[in-house]
């Protein structure tokens, strides 16, 4: 049985995941968002590669059933409704409505997973739920892929902390010898038998630095909120749904 991590979605070919079960993460702050807005009743997340990409994917849209959001450099994409904090997607901003995001890292990631079947999307918000099905997925198929966003294209501790927590429950019960993980498998389960608790993970993390610089701390506080809610979303069709 085989878990794979990815630090960043740079490592993949096309065809690489098709049929595969994926986790996406970046949980400072796409995937934090995606589940937060789905949580709140947002009819579905539509990731772009970029604020262009979003702009032209809503062009011929009704535009009351929209919601344009994004960051650049952290902050809110000039003419979008929203950024992409998660404590800005509550039931007024987003119930009923189509969200399209476009962020620097996360949204990218999520497009570089298309192929993989399943796709989920997973933070510290709906850590358990997501963790339980991936566990199903892994035990019915006998392997999981599981991408981190990573931040400019490197490394980034807060995605790989996240994998090793995910990798520590789903191989529950898989006897060692039976287990192939391949380095960065490895070094993600380190870490994360390594530092504290979510929040002094994501604290500890350059991103979270750079957030707090630009006034966003709080979103580190937000994300690092393990089981908030039960809902893994899923990416399929260009669409993620919950
Ligand atoms: C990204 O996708 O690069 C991130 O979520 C950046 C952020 O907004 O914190």
């Amino acid at each position: 049985m085989k878990i794979d991590v990815f630090y960043t979605p740079l490592g993949l070919n096309a065809g690489d995941l098709t049929g595969r079960a994926v986790v996406v993460i970046d949980v400072l702050r796409a995937t934090s968002t995606i589940v937060t807005a789905l949580s709140a009743g947002a009819k579905a997340v539509i990731p772009a590669a970029s604020s262009e990409e979003a702009v032209r994917l809503t062009s011929n849209l009704e535009k009351n059933g929209i919601v344009l959001a994004g960051e650049r450099r952290m902050l809110k994409i000039e003419g979008f409704a929203l950024g992409n904090s998660p404590r800005e997607m509550t039931p007024d901003a987003v119930a009923g409505k189509t969200l399209f995001l476009a962020t620097t890292n996360g949204t990218p990631a999520l497009l570089a997973a298309q192929g993989g079947d399943p796709v989920l999307v997973a933070a510290a918000l709906n850590f358990s739920a997501v963790a339980e099905r991936a566990r199903h997925l892994f035990s019915e198929r006998g392997e999981l892929v599981i991408i981190c966003a990573g931040r400019e294209k490197q490394f980034a501790l807060e995605d790989a902390y996240t994998a090793g927590r995910l990798i520590k429950a789903v191989k529950k019960g898989v006897p060692p010898k039976k287990l192939v993980l391949n380095d960065a498998a490895h070094v993600s389960l380190d870490l994360a038998a390594q530092q504290g608790g979510w929040l002094d993970a994501f604290g500890a993390s350059g991103a979270a630095r750079q957030l707090s610089e630009v006034g966003l701390g709080d979103d580190v506080k937000f994300c690092a909120q393990p089981d908030r809610v039960a809902i893994v979303p899923v990416y399929a069709d260009r669409r993620i749904a919950a």
